[in-house]
C-alpha cells in the first residue's frame, strides 16, 4: 500500500513538473525572452475597408498568443479618423521628407529580450515613418530580430532591409509577410511560420 503510494505521489509529482516547464518554455521558449514591437493603423484602410482592429495589429496578437512574448504597440493618434486617400498622400509626404512623427509614451526597455520581432503594414515599400522614430530610441545590438508585416501585394518591400540598415549589429532573420486581408483567418499560416523558426 506504501508503495503503492509513493508510485502515485510520484507521478503527481512528475505531472505538475511537467506543466510548470511547459508554462516556462512558452515565455520563455527557445529563443530566450521575446517581445513583439509594432505598428498598426486601425480605420479606413486598403480592400478592408474601415476596420476596428489593425491588420497587423491581429498579427501581433497571434504571435504574442503562440510565443508567450510580451508585446510594445507604437501609437500615435496623428492618422486617427483619416480617410484612405488624404492618409496615403500624408503617408508619401513623410517618407520622402524623412519625417519622423512622435509616438505616445516611452520606448520599450529592451535588455531582458533576446529575440524581438517587428511587425508593421507596409506604407509606401517600407515601414510607416512612426516606426523609424522608435527604431532611433532602441537598441538591438546583438538580438535576434524578426521582422514581418502585413501588405497589400508588396510582401516584405523593403522592411528586412531598413531594418538591417537601422540595426547593423543585429542578428536579423528572414522576415514573415502576409496580406492584409488574409490575417483574419490567417492564424495557421502565422502558427506554420512560427514552427518553422523553432516556437
Ligand atoms: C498609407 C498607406 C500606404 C500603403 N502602401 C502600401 C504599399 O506600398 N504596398 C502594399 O503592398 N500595401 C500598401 N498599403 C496597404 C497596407 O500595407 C495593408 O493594408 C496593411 O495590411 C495595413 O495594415 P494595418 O491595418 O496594420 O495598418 C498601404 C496602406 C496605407 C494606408
Amino acid at each position: 500500500m506504501n508503495k503503492l503510494k509513493s508510485i502515485i505521489l510520484a507521478i503527481t509529482a512528475l505531472l505538475i513538473g511537467a506543466s510548470c516547464n511547459g508554462q516556462s518554455s512558452k515565455n520563455q521558449n527557445k529563443m530566450g525572452k521575446s517581445i513583439v514591437i509594432f505598428f498598426s493603423h486601425a480605420g479606413d484602410n486598403y480592400s478592408v475597408g474601415n476596420i476596428e482592429v489593425g491588420n497587423t495589429k491581429i498579427v501581433a496578437d497571434y504571435i504574442t498568443e503562440l510565443t508567450g512574448a510580451s508585446q510594445f504597440e507604437i501609437v500615435t493618434h496623428k492618422y486617427d479618423g483619416m480617410a484612405y486617400n488624404p492618409l496615403i498622400q500624408l503617408a508619401k509626404e513623410e517618407a520622402n521628407k524623412g519625417e519622423l512623427p512622435p509616438y505616445e509614451g516611452k520606448a520599450p526597455d529592451l535588455s531582458k529580450y533576446d529575440t524581438v520581432f517587428i511587425g508593421g503594414p507596409v506604407w509606401w515599400g517600407t515601414y510607416p515613418q512612426v516606426m523609424f522614430t522608435l527604431f532611433k530610441d532602441i537598441n538591438l545590438d546583438g538580438k535576434t530580430v524578426y521582422p514581418f508585416t502585413t501588405h497589400e501585394g508588396s510582401g516584405l518591400a523593403n522592411c528586412v532591409e531598413d531594418i538591417e540598415k537601422a540595426f547593423p549589429k543585429a542578428k536579423v532573420q528572414k522576415g514573415f509577410s502576409i496580406y492584409g486581408h488574409e490575417v483574419r483567418a490567417g492564424k495557421a499560416k502565422v502558427e506554420k511560420w512560427l514552427k518553422g523558426i523553432g516556437y
